[in-house]
């Protein structure tokens, strides 16, 4: 089994991850996009988990189609679009195998969930996106650095109920975030491949998809318990890879 068919179910059961209602940053990620694609436009979300990104486009006008693996996440995403009185087509399905139509979508988005499998399964994804964009469409896509991860050990936010470890794989070159739960319910981890935009780059190489800009992200200060929602990219700990199809 993969860690990744238990961890997203445990860390929103368990942990309440993605269950609340829509947050200002989402908000504001949803203005974000819109102005940067100049309107509302056919959007597809990957990963959507408790939907708070996808009701807060569909907020601002796009036409949303949402794909959530977790059935609690899936569940929650509908009850907050019907709370908002917004229509952002739901669906529970694995991004790695649902059919969707080709060529239909201006934006595809993909937040805080890149990195999932091995570089093959990155690829596969990418490709699939490539696919789903309509001509002059655009992917908008988190990547994790690796710069941040490999510094990042005693620097994860805390959750009522839990000890919190972030990690890196310095071999893999991937993200670790564990949760140990106070209950001694054994703990879970995910572990997210990071790429530097060079590293992507190469990632992108086949997939029909080229990278065009990136907007750096934020950083955490463990000591302050504060979040910084943008700074600079060597200190970021992600970025969002804006990719168009390949000329
Ligand atoms: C870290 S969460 C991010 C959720 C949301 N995008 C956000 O930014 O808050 C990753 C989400 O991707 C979902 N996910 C992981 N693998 C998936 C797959 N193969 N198909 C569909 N959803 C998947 C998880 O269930 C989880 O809700």
């Amino acid at each position: 089994m993969h860690w990744s068919d238990t961890f997203y179910a445990r860390q929103a059961a368990e942990a309440g991850v993605n269950t609340a209602d829509i947050h200002p940053s989402s908000h504001a990620l949803a203005a974000r996009l819109t102005a940067h694609l100049g309107g509302p436009s056919r959007l597809l979300e990957l990963g959507s988990g408790g939907g708070q990104f996808a009701v807060a486009a569909a907020l601002l006008g796009h036409d949303v189609t949402a794909i959530e693996r977790e059935p609690l996440l899936a569940s929650h995403s509908r009850a907050l679009a019907q709370k908002h009185e917004v229509r952002p087509d739901i669906q529970q399905r694995d991004f790695f195998t649902v059919k969707l139509p080709a060529s239909h979508y201006s934006a595809v988005c993909c937040w805080d969930t890149f990195g999932i499998g091995e570089d093959d399964d990155q690829r596969r994804l990418l490709a699939r996106m490539a696919g789903w964009l309509a001509p002059g469409g655009r992917v908008y896509l988190d990547v994790y650095t690796p710069w941040y991860w490999a510094q990042a050990a005693g620097n994860a936010p805390q959750l009522p109920g839990f000890t919190r470890d972030y990690g890196f794989d310095p071999d893999g070159c991937r993200m670790l975030d564990t949760y140990v739960p106070d209950d001694g319910s054994g703990p879970f981890t995910q572990s997210l491949r990071c790429y530097s935009p060079a590293d992507l780059r190469l990632l992108l190489e086949g997939t029909g998809l080229q990278l065009a800009d990136l907007w750096p992200g934020g950083s955490y200060d463990v000591q302050a318990g504060r979040w910084t929602p943008e700074v600079p990219l060597e200190q970021a700990m992600s970025y969002t890879a804006i990719l168009l199809a390949r000329s």
